[in-house]
């Protein structure tokens, strides 16, 4: 079962998913492609979503992935039913495993959740939430400034604090919560600025462990495991600019050997 783990984003933000995938499973081979180009998905139509993820699938099918993790939530949201029904292969989103993750670790039930527009306006994440325990009180808030800060490279220091500050004390001030969910893959790129603006109270959740956890399990289940003892050379395709995608993967994978991994541009 060499065969690759396809990962699917609208950008960078995947990347994160990716180093907790290369974490829990060392043996799997991945393939990833970020639609940087396209980049962000939040604000756009779920036609618009739903073709862009199809084109990066199609793209992954063709390297004959066997198995499918879309780690971008606004595409998860709005297109992980019709892959479920289309593909062959199992597929994963990360809004199921981020739900699951907040219900375990809330103690006062009161769960916020921050996202790209798209997202929050599917309400995916509270049907998940509410579907596993209804007596959750959840708050759900759009921070559109967030990703397109990610995207150039600004995740910590004056500027990234300001543009958080911004978008969460608002949201501080009004609920008690003790949990929020970082329902965007690029929001655990600024989780140290989230941390300090919430403090440390707050438990923030991002769903890359979880969704990680749920892949093994599910390769697992499908005898669909990697058991040869060569370590992979994964790749990396961006639609994007080549040289903003390597920057943030190499300060991902600071500790990891780079030589692993081949970037290349998505066609
Ligand atoms: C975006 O493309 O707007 C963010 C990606 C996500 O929703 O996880």
């Amino acid at each position: 079962m060499k065969r690759a783990i396809g990962v699917i984003d609208s950008g960078v933000g995947g990347l994160t998913v990716v180093s907790e995938l290369m974490r829990q499973l060392p043996k799997e081979k991945l393939i990833y492609v970020g639609d940087t180009a396209r980049c962000p998905y939040g604000p756009r139509s779920k036609e618009e979503v739903q073709q862009f993820t199809w084109e990066m699938v199609d793209f992954l099918l063709e390297k004959d992935i066997k198995m499918l993790v879309v780690a971008c939530n606004t595409a998860t949201a709005f297109t992980l039913d019709s892959l479920k029904k289309h593909l062959s292969i199992p597929v994963i989103g990360v809004i199921q495993p981020g739900a699951r993750a907040a219900i375990k670790f809330t103690k006062n039930n009161c769960i916020g959740i921050i996202g790209t527009e798209g997202t929050i306006r599917s309400h995916a994440y509270t049907d998940a939430l509410k579907n596993i325990k209804a007596e959750l009180d959840i708050y759900a808030k759009a921070c559109p400034m967030f990703v397109p800060m990610v995207e150039q490279g600004i995740m910590e220091g004056p500027k990234a604090i300001q543009v958080v500050k911004e978008a969460l004390l608002p949201m501080m001030k009004q609920k008690q919560m003790d949990t929020l969910i970082l329902g965007c893959t690029h929001y655990p790129l600024l989780k140290s600025t989230i941390q300090s603006v919430v403090g440390t109270n707050v438990t923030l959740i991002s769903s890359s462990e979880e969704t990680a956890r749920e892949t093994s399990t599910i390769l697992e289940m499908q005898h669909l495991l990697n058991h040869t003892e060569v370590f992979p050379i994964h790749q990396f395709y961006t639609t994007g600019d080549l040289e903003m995608f390597m920057q943030i993967s190499e300060r991902i994978f600071k500790e990891r050997n780079l030589q692993m991994i081949t970037i290349k541009k998505a066609v």
